[in-house]
């Protein structure tokens, strides 16, 4: 175990035994994430090619007898608590609600959850885009699961930690985000399938790559309108598109490119530069998984440029920090393509850098934060990620996959 995670170990089982004295039963993390490319794909079907990132979400905690939760995480300033007899939305600590909302789910799958106290710590960045969200939801699902000893299919619970943050929490996300903090494995990127949800693990562990994480510090605020106004375009234009096409067209992933550009100049503006985002973007992921597998870094940073473009341009979900970002991050030595992550109006950009040390890559994000303070007049949060394992127990012991 490294030496940040064995400190945050030790960290969150101090703030468990100040809370509620002795020692935690289980404790479980899960990781953020980081879209390698295919920006707004899910919630049309389609494709989506994300790492987990090498921070996440920890909870520590034991059984109680009763059917109590009680909830503490200090970095929010606060305890919480609830009865599994009665879940409902806690309003003045909304951090409480992700881990009620997945209770929630378990309980509605029928499953035979105890009380419990438990403590959470995360050093995933709030609001970055960084699905800090999601790593809470799967935490505590997978918190549950081995406190009660349930055995619940990866997939299943990424499908309730989705319902949960859906219904619960009253965000309309789509899947990526609870799936790769799930399902991913270390050295991975993982291609899935949004509307099969088979997914594939592919190898991404050249030491000559480095994946740079960079948190304009814009925070994503008001969000989830412009987020819900684009899922409903794109259910309008796949509407459209299934008149124009004469066929049905359930989602955007049911259109080819081809097909698109057959009918496109008879679509009105903005729904025929959604619909271009989406079709085109479907294509550039299933395009970067063959550049991955074949080796080919090159074709990989270029498409994570495109999609930026397309991102920006076409589905309109960028913002002037962003854009600057990946400016700079494009122009550094080594640079093979950077891209918005997330869902974007803010929150972080990511870009791929090739064949420097870590010394190199340090000094040029350094460089990258001193031009964007400058220019920005903000203060940005440079950090490099390796695609780190999926939500699991966390043990000073290595886990059985060899991961940890
Ligand atoms: C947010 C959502 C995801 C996905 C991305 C955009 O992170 O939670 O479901 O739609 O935006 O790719």
């Amino acid at each position: 175990m490294n030496t940040d995670r064995a400190q945050r170990l030790e960290a969150i089982h101090r703030m468990f035994n100040e809370a509620f004295g002795g020692e935690p039963e289980v404790t479980v993390e899960a990781p953020g994430r980081v879209n390698l490319i295919g920006g707004h794909t899910d919630y049309n079907d389609g494709f989506v090619f994300p790492i987990a990132i090498d921070r996440s979400v920890m909870i520590c905690g034991r059984r109680r007898a009763d059917r109590r939760l009680l909830m503490h995480q200090p970095a929010m300033g606060g305890s919480a608590e609830a009865s599994l007899d009665r879940i409902e939305k806690d309003a003045a600590h909304p951090w409480a609600n992700y881990i009620l909302g997945v209770a929630r789910e378990l309980l509605d799958l029928g499953c035979a959850l105890c009380g419990a106290e438990l403590t959470v710590h995360g050093n995933v960045p709030i609001a970055a885009g960084l699905s800090s969200s999601a790593a809470m939801e799967v935490a505590t699902a997978t918190f549950f699961e081995a406190l009660c000893g349930l055995a619940i299919d990866p997939v299943e619970v990424a499908r309730l930690c989705q319902r949960a943050e859906n219904s619960f929490v009253g965000m309309n996300c789509g899947i990526l985000d609870q799936f790769v903090s799930k399902l991913s494995t270390q050295g991975h990127a993982l291609m899935l399938d949004c509307r099969s949800l088979e997914y594939r693990h592919v190898p991404f562990d050249d030491p000559a790559v480095h994946v740079v994480i960079a948190d304009t510090g814009v925070p994503r605020a008001l969000i989830d309108s412009p987020y819900n106004t684009r899922r409903a375009e794109c259910e309008q234009g796949a509407r459209l598109l299934e008149t124009l096409l004469g066929r049905p067209v359930k989602a955007l992933r049911d259109v080819s490119l081809e097909a698109f550009r057959s009918v496109e100049a008879e679509m009105p503006d903005p729904l025929r530069s959604r619909c271009r985002h989406i079709i085109t973007e479907n294509a550039r992921v299933l395009d970067a998984v063959a550049a991955l597998d074949r080796g080919d870094l090159k074709r990989l940073g270029a498409l994570l440029n495109e999609s930026h473009v397309s991102l920006r341009d076409d589905y309109d979900v960028s913002a002037d920090a962003l854009n600057l970002m990946t400016d700079l991050l494009r122009g550094l030595d080594g640079a093979l393509g950077a891209r918005m992550t997330g869902a974007g109006f803010g929150g972080c950009a990511m870009g791929l850098l090739h064949g420097l040390d870590e010394k190199n890559v340090d000094d040029g994000c350094a460089r990258v934060a001193a031009r964007y303070r400058e220019r920005a007049g903000l203060q940005p949060n440079l950090f490099t990620t390796r695609a780190a394992a999926g939500a699991g127990l966390v043990n000073a012991e290595p886990r059985r996959d060899g991961t940890r």
